[in-house]
């Protein structure tokens, strides 16, 4: 699920780059926010344009070891900062020309191949997937949470159609013994009824658990509002989603900020707030196929970008609203 990934010989491949690049415009200058500063692949090639400045965000704390070194090369054009996207607002830019906000949603190919953080079902050992800066871990929510909370979790954050068989056998079998990540792929595989040879059978409980731990949901929504709100006129939005429920809420609020509400005919009047950004593009931008076949785990990348209008700091959406079911799932881990 994640957006940038590395093929096989270890290059870093950051996705969609040229593509980002070509969204955002550095060439004209300005303050730049890479909001998922990961390996610094956006951020370096925007740092490649003299007139710009970048601040790289990432929550979690061993991209600060890149982020340090790009510190000290450009010291008057770069910041890194150890914190989440959704604290966004807490940065200081009152004099900053925001002129592009990047988000480059997911993990990187280095956080899935290292054995402690344990995103991937390959991993061994305690089940974790903190990403950075988190209140509770994987582990916490399949040895700790209610079969009905997690079964909600695997349904609606993983779309996983055995969410209910899977969630009764994790309770069964964590009665005898505490549950890690090998014990959790045992249980999927036992659990689930048709067999589906295209994806691993752990690939939906896991991305669920991610999500759940990281708290993605409320992230990205917030993340998204602090960025429309921080933007300046003529400045861009540009989002890499990777799987279709960040690209739901993505979509939704891009459509939300452009368009008025569609009402019927039938329906009495009502007075339409003003439209202050623009989506230049309905569909979303993919990799190309030069892209695809030197990094073929991109395939599911999609980008999507918003242009903001005018230069004003309130915005009115009701993403919260729309997305208030999964956002009230996230909240029961409240409970751990
Ligand atoms: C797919 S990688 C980005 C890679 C980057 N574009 C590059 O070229 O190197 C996603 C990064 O976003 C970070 N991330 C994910 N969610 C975040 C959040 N809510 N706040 C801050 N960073 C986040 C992850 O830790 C990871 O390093």
């Amino acid at each position: 699920m994640q957006a940038t990934i590395v093929s096989d010989n270890v290059k870093h491949y950051p996705v969609l780059l040229k593509e980002i690049i070509s969204v955002i415009t550095p060439q004209h200058g300005g303050t730049f926010i890479d909001c998922t500063f990961g390996q610094g692949g956006y951020t370096q090639e925007i740092l490649k344009f003299k007139k710009t400045k970048v601040i790289g965000i990432d929550r979690d704390s061993d991209s600060e070891i890149i982020g340090k070194k790009i510190q000290n090369k450009f010291s008057e054009r770069f910041l890194f900062k150890n914190i989440k996207f959704s604290k966004l607002s807490n940065l200081k830019l009152k004099n900053e020309n925001i002129r592009g906000i990047v988000f480059d949603l997911g993990y990187s190919f280095t956080q899935i191949k290292n054995p402690e953080k344990g995103l991937s079902f390959y991993s061994s050992g305690d089940l974790n997937m903190k990403m950075g800066i988190n209140d509770f871990s994987a582990n916490d929510v399949i040895n700790k949470l209610e079969q009905k909370h997690l079964e909600k979790i695997l349904k609606f954050f993983g779309d996983e159609n055995d969410a209910r068989l899977i969630s009764r056998n994790i309770i069964k079998e964590r009665l005898a013994k505490k549950i890690k990540t090998q014990d959790l792929v045992k249980i999927i595989e036992k659990s689930k009824k048709r067999k589906n040879y295209k994806i691993h059978c752990a690939t939906k409980t896991f991305q669920a658990l991610r999500i759940f731990v990281n708290k993605e949901i409320s992230e990205l929504i917030f993340g998204l509002i602090h960025a429309a709100k921080i933007l300046k006129k003529d400045g861009v939005l540009a989002v890499v989603t990777f799987h279709s429920l960040e690209d739901k809420i993505v979509k939704y609020f891009f459509k939300n900020l452009s368009e008025h509400k569609s009402i019927s005919r039938y329906e009495p009047k009502i007075e339409q707030k003003e439209i202050n950004f623009v989506m230049p593009l309905k569909k979303p931008i993919t990799p190309s196929k030069k892209e695809l076949s030197e990094n073929f785990p991109s395939r599911s990348a999609k980008l999507r970008y918003l242009i903001k209008k005018k230069d004003i700091y309130e915005i009115e959406t009701d993403i919260l609203d729309k997305f208030s079911d999964l956002l009230d799932i996230e909240n029961l881990g409240s409970k751990l």
